[in-house]
């Protein structure tokens, strides 16, 4: 252990000490959701199941709650429901990694944990981080307990990577196939076109080009955080570009492969994953034979807010998703059925009426026409036709947060809304689209009103301590 390590895992667990009865008074403070002790969270790293044991990583910036050098929090869990904090797993400490210990993803073989992450490097002087002046190196560090690193290395540096990329090309998301080692970094290329390497190995420690996949037409300059999977015989390619014409700053969502990926392929149409203000660098594992999925509940560089940062703290992860496939192709995202668990006593509520409901809550509706739903009394969920529409009319509750549209390719005959004390996630048609968003409202109880349809309504518990 260096150092810059031995004082950072001193001082970490400070500040988290320190700011944790302020975050705790809160009272937007999620009760179920995955959030930083303090500081600030963004996407979820390394995800992975030893054992009975979940672990999700996330990137961490304890010092700053407004983001600040990234590190690796860590939270365990045997039910997807309660979490429990660890010490930091990942933090900067290397000259390869010393200006963050990016975001990266997880293996377990071999009784050890073995974590790919890009480290982060922003040379001082006068250089654009784009194309000069900055490093992303492919990291791995080893841990055999799960909870403390044993081995931290660089495996390739930028000019180890393939021709004609900018210094941007990170977030390796690692699968063991056929024998074989692959991981995907998501790239921007010298002319700014948003592209994903595709890297094979036989011994995880090197690594050589396999593919690269990318669209005829460029498509953003930026693709962070890739994901590639095969759900039903089908290969889905996920990746958050930048660049592209969307409602967000950035976007979200993704290709289906057509043809091998390792080979001669092409991307289908393109396809959001979320047509909410939050949700951003989604990654995905295998949990037995189903597939889990968590997003960074936020969006990048957005022009609307977090005011948790007051309380010190700001962020956090979705609830873990399930993933399926449609019929047509398309990526279905519905709660993992361990939520439901956390249903009080179901209530019926009727269209027309206002409620009164704990800010944990789920809901459940299958509207027949037209409906509206306002949440405390400040967001409405609208579907006219086949136009969903959600709209804060009250600044304060959205925090700069305005509208966003989706046009479904079939009425709205099914709603699903999961309500934390700062959040919503609605599952319209089987999960067919998502609407992610944080939003702020005041202490205690929320209003809801149902208006064209009558719905089901469970208190949810809360499971943070
Ligand atoms: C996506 C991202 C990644 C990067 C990480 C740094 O939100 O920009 O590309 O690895 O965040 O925190």
């Amino acid at each position: 252990m260096n150092a810059l390590q031995r004082d950072l895992k001193r001082i970490v667990p400070l500040v988290e000490g320190l700011g944790a009865a302020k975050a705790a008074a809160d009272p937007h403070r999620q009760r179920y959701h995955i959030q930083p002790p303090v500081g600030w969270l963004n996407d979820p790293n390394g995800l992975c199941k030893v054992g009975d044991t979940y672990h999700v990583f996330y990137q961490y910036s304890p010092l700053n709650p407004a983001g600040g050098v990234k590190m690796w929090g860590h939270v365990t869990s045997t039910d997807l429901l309660h979490w429990q904090q660890h010490p930091v797993m990942l933090y900067p400490d290397e000259p390869f990694d010393c200006h963050g210990a990016y975001s990266g993803s997880a293996l377990y073989e071999d009784g050890r944990l073995w974590l790919f992450y890009t480290g982060n490097i922003k040379l001082p002087g006068d250089y654009d981080h784009i194309r000069t002046g900055r490093e992303n190196n492919l990291c791995l560090a080893t841990s055999r307990d799960c909870m403390q690193i044993d081995t931290k290395e660089c495996l390739m540096h930028n000019r180890d990577y393939p021709a004609g990329l900018s210094c941007h090309v990170r977030d390796p998301k690692v699968w063991a196939q056929d024998g074989r080692y692959y991981l995907v970094l998501g790239a921007r290329t010298l002319e700014d076109k948003g592209e994903v390497v595709i890297l094979q190995s036989e011994d995880r420690y090197h690594w050589q080009l396999c593919n690269i996949l990318t669209t005829a037409e460029p498509f953003g300059y930026m693709w962070e955080c890739p994901d590639l999977f095969q759900l039903d015989g089908q290969w889905y390619l996920p990746v958050s570009p930048q660049g592209i014409p969307c409602q967000n700053k950035y976007g979200c969502g993704y290709f289906p492969v057509e043809g091998d990926w390792k080979g001669a392929c092409t991307l289908g149409d393109y396809r959001p994953m979320d047509h909410g203000f939050d949700y951003y660098a989604p990654q995905s594992f295998l949990d037995g034979a189903r597939r889990l999925q968590f997003g960074w509940m936020a969006m990048p560089d957005a022009d609307y807010t977090c005011p948790t940062a007051d309380y010190g703290w700001q962020n956090c992860l979705t609830v873990p998703r399930e993933l399926t496939r449609d019929a047509d192709g398309v990526l279905c995202q519905n709660p993992a059925r361990e939520l439901q668990t956390l249903r009080g006593e179901a209530r019926a509520l009727e269209a027309g009426s206002t409620a009164t409901v704990d800010p944990c809550f789920e809901l459940e509706a299958h509207p027949k026409g037209d409906f509206r739903l306002v949440f405390a009394g400040g967001l409405e969920l609208c579907c006219r036709q086949r136009s969903v529409e959600l709209r804060f009319t009250d600044d304060a509750l959205g925090s700069g947060r305005d509208r966003r549209t989706v046009e479904l390719d079939a009425p709205c005959r099914e709603i699903r809304v999961l309500g934390d004390c700062s959040s919503l996630e609605i599952f319209l048609n089987g999960g067919r689209y998502t609407l992610t968003t944080r939003y702020f409202p005041a202490p205690g109880p929320v209003s809801l009103t149902l208006e064209n349809t009558n719905a089901t309504l469970w208190p949810l518990e809360g499971t943070n301590r």
